[in-house]
């Protein structure tokens, strides 16, 4: 396995399981040095946690539909690691709003 994620620093929402856990596994298995996993199912997120091992891998209750959360994990996540090189916005939303992407990644970019 290549190491072309070596020392990044990365957030998956919805890591806690399907594609974003098994993107967190390969994160893992490229050389990522710290995978946070922000989602909503706290069991299933330490379970990818405990899977991967605790100095690679940290979970954060994150809600991707609350914007104060999204920012929270960013910020908690360079506070602790030093900076955030990949984010991965896995989790999905269904919403009945006109909302784009551009507008969900300018509020990223604010933070
Ligand atoms: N599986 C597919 O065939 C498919 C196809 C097209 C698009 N997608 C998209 O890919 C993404 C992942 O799909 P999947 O099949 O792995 O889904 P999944 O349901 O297996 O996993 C989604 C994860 O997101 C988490 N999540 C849900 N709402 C959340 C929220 N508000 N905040 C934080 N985390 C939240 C869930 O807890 C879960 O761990 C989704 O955005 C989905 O819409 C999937």
């Amino acid at each position: 396995m290549s190491n072309k994620l070596e020392g990044k620093i990365a957030i998956i929402t919805g890591g806690a399981s399907g594609i974003g856990e098994a993107a967190a596994h390969h994160f893992a298995a490229h050389g990522a040095q710290m995978i946070v996993i922000a989602d909503i199912q706290d069991e299933l997120g330490q379970k990818v946690v405990e899977s991967i091992g605790s100095h690679k891998c940290s979970f954060m209750h994150c809600d991707i539909t609350d914007e104060e959360q999204v920012k929270n994990s960013v910020q908690s996540t360079v506070q602790n690691y030093g900076r955030l090189d990949i984010k991965f916005s896995n989790a999905g939303i269904f919403s009945s709003s006109t909302q784009t992407v551009l507008e969900l990644d300018l509020a990223v970019s604010t933070v």
